[in-house]
């Protein structure tokens, strides 16, 4: 383990924020990650875990020890004729692993194909497209306690996985997470109930053509982050309840929306940014993507608080509008390195 001081983060994220890390390590092994933390306790730092970069917030200045998380490794657990239960490295790319899965028959998470980040961050916000979310997939996630100093398995079923959220948001402070095990498919079985999909996939029924549709949509309407530096949605899908959503359709009939559990409704927000006027649009070097208006784009290296200003106009145009508040998907950094609430 070597710590490295004032390092650049600006290539460790896909919005591409200048952001300077007084203390950093990259973190291979539990074993370094436990001793990464025996260094920042000794130097009274708090620890920042940087995996792929491609939903956080950074400031420009980080006076923390930045763990960025390079833990490799697929192992199989468990192989049989219906499922397949393997623990995989918190540092591999997911879409690489997304890729190898398909390729060797192990079915599922062909609709996530192409996100952004490592697969360590996956059950953090329990990423989700194209109508399948990762924690039906995760089985146990591995994670080093911060608090009480111990590497534990958190079951799958106590993640509390929901809608871009998890145990991991609630706590973000806590824990680090070093693998995850996933248990998947052996037998095909396509998830098309996302419109633009089922009519993109045609008679080819196969998991090999599903995971290349989700590609080819996703290339289509997303930026790349190489070429236009972004988070992927920037603000989540407002999930409202039921009168509130009666009120609005009277004014908005057209106004895309999916029914949730528990009487509520979930509207598309890029619909909304979109009805405002701010698709195509930029304030200063920070705007809103042209095919996709929930894309937030650094046009031309924006300091986080040009970002800020961006979205904050955004949001105020479509309060005032359709009286909703847009919540951030990223997550945002203090100068300490602490996880910071979008409202504070
Ligand atoms: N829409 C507009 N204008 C826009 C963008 C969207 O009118 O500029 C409308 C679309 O026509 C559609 C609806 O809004 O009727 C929903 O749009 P889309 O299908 O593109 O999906 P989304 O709700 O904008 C969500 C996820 C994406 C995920 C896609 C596909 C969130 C916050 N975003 O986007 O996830 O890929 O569905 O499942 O839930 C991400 O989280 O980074 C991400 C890209």
């Amino acid at each position: 383990m070597h710590i490295q001081k004032d390092i650049q983060l600006k290539p460790f994220n896909t919005l591409n924020l200048h952001s300077i890390a007084s203390d950093y390590a990259k973190i291979d092994s539990i074993q370094a990650l436990t001793a990464a933390l025996d260094y920042a306790e000794q130097h009274q730092l708090n620890s920042l875990i940087l995996s792929g970069g491609s939903n956080m917030l950074l400031p420009e200045h980080i006076h923390a020890l930045v763990l960025h998380i390079d833990i490799q490794g697929v192992e199989i657990l468990e192989d049989s004729s219906n499922h397949i239960t393997i623990r995989v490295g918190a540092g591999q790319v997911w879409h690489d692993f997304v890729l190898m899965t398909t390729s060797k028959g192990w079915y599922g998470l062909q609709n996530l194909a192409l996100i952004p980040g490592l697969v360590g961050a996956s059950p953090v916000q329990n990423i989700g497209a194209y109508g399948v979310e990762v924690g039906e997939f995760i089985e146990s996630v591995q994670v080093y306690d911060r608090h009480n100093k111990v590497t534990q398995n958190i079951k799958g079923i106590d993640c509390q996985f929901a809608y871009r959220d998890s145990i991991f948001k609630h706590d973000p402070n806590r824990y680090v997470i070093t693998h995850v095990t996933f248990r998947l498919l052996r037998r095909p079985e396509l998830r098309l109930n996302y419109g633009d999909l089922k009519a993109a996939i045609g008679d080819d029924l196969t998991p090999e053509n599903l995971q290349r549709q989700v590609i080819r949509i996703r290339q289509n309407k997303l930026p790349d982050p190489k070429e236009y530096p972004n988070v992927g949605s920037f603000f989540k899908n407002p999930v409202i309840v039921q009168t509130d959503f009666d009120q609005l359709l009277t004014k908005f009939p057209q106004i895309p929306h999916y029914p949730q559990p528990q009487g509520c409704v979930k509207i598309a927000a890029g619909w909304l940014i979109d009805q405002t006027g701010w698709k195509g649009k930029k304030l200063g070097a920070v705007g809103m993507f042209e095919k996709q208006a929930l894309v937030l784009v650094n046009y031309a290296n924006a300091s986080l608080s040009e970002v800020k200003h961006t979205y904050q106009a955004v949001q105020k145009d479509v309060k005032q509008r359709f009286n909703i508040q847009l919540e951030p998907e990223p997550v945002l950094f203090d100068t300490n390195g602490f996880i910071r609430s979008h409202s504070e």
